[in-house]
């Protein structure tokens, strides 16, 4: 049984997603505990009604990145985790903590990667002129938004798109994606070679939705 922790700032539907899936889906893993930067971030509510153990490190609490980076890790290791998932977790952290989690560690942002990494991704999307946006899982490096894609999804950007109504149409792919994402992961079916991700069984890595 694989052991998950999942960080999060605030809204946590992708927590959620992952979560529901695991448990319908029979994966062999289980998520232990979600832990988040901010108190009373929604995503907990949502993980304490499933019984899933819930903590939060407050970084304002700490005088430094390498300080809160240094509780966040010993609260995580605490729940002996195969894979920490971060999902909507808005810190940028520090380059000891992503070494310490090197190849078990994912995030999602929401672009196509190496496309728009940072803020206000579907604003700057539809600026550009994009016809397609969508979402991607990485492995997490010390660059921002970089690292080893797992998975993309597409979505059209449609003409009158905003950035409300793009991000809500990524977001649905996201909740498709990242799930299958941490699943391949538990059930080993990533191989990381020479900075690309495999998928063992040779499973399509893009969705188009
Ligand atoms: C998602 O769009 C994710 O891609 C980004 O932050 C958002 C989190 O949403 N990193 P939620 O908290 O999972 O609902």
């Amino acid at each position: 049984m694989k052991r998950i922790v999942i960080l999060v700032s605030g809204r946590g539907s992708n927590l959620q997603a992952i979560a529901q899936r695991c448990a319908a889906e029979g994966w062999p893993a289980r998520v232990v505990a979600a832990i988040s930067n901010r108190p009373g971030a929604e995503g907990l509510e949502f993980a304490a009604s499933q019984g899933i153990a819930t903590s939060t490190v407050d970084h304002r609490q700490y005088a430094s990145r390498e300080d809160f980076d240094g509780e966040l890790a010993r609260v995580i290791d605490a729940f002996a985790p195969d894979l920490v998932v971060l999902a909507g977790f808005m810190r940028i952290l520090s380059d000891g903590f992503v070494a310490h989690y090197a190849g078990r560690l994912l995030n999602i942002h929401p672009s196509l990667l190496p496309a728009f990494a940072g803020l206000h991704t579907h604003q700057r999307a539809i600026e550009a002129g994009c016809k397609v946006a969508g979402a991607t899982v990485h492995f997490v490096t010390a660059t921002l938004d970089h690292g080893p894609i797992v998975a993309q999804a597409t979505v059209p950007v449609l003409a009158g798109d905003t950035p409300e109504t793009l991000s809500q149409r990524v977001l649905a792919a996201e909740h498709v994606l990242y799930p299958l994402a941490v699943r391949w992961f538990v059930e080993d079916q990533l191989l990381l070679d020479d900075g690309r991700v495999r998928h063992r069984a040779g499973q399509s890595q893009l969705l188009a939705c």
